[in-house]
């Protein structure tokens, strides 16, 4: 895959991160964490959400325990659309209708094969277009004023 994307994990989700760059021949751009050891996952949420608001990546992968914690981090950036999914119906659902960004997966949560599945669904899936209701919808998470 061409696609360049971004991952980070805290020590929870480190061991599916490496799973899933050992396993998708994808341009990875690792942000870490880089060992079992206690991270924050807020600082690797806004960490990735930068890097993907400043177009570092096309997309982020973002992994916690369970996807949750790092996903409400991801989504305190306005240019952030992160999305928790434990299977691929979520994932195409999620880049189809909501335009997300940003994958989050929860290492205790889901599988190695089945997170498998949904990085590349969540890759391979376009954004709807065909439908204006999707892009207005998308317009107005960011106007809560
Ligand atoms: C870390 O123990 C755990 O709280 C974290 O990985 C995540 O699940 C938080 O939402």
């Amino acid at each position: 895959m061409g696609l360049k994307v971004a991952i980070a994990s805290d020590h929870g989700g480190f061991q599916l991160k490496e799973f899933l760059k050992d396993n998708l021949d994808i341009k990875w751009i690792d942000l870490g964490t880089d060992s079992e050891k206690a991270a924050d996952h807020p600082e690797y949420g806004h960490k990735l959400s930068r890097f993907v608001a400043e177009g570092g990546a096309e997309f982020g992968v973002a992994i916690c325990g369970t996807g949750i914690g790092i996903s409400i981090a991801c989504n305190r950036h306005p240019e952030i659309r992160a999305a928790v999914c434990t299977d691929s119906t979520m994932a195409r659902l999620t880049r189809e209708h909501n335009d997300a960004n940003v994958l989050c997966l929860g290492a205790r949560i889901i599988g190695e094969e089945v997170a498998l599945d949904v990085v590349q669904t969540f890759l391979e899936t376009e954004f709807n277009t065909k439908k204006a209701k999707y892009a207005r919808r998308v317009e107005m998470y960011n106007d809560f004023n």
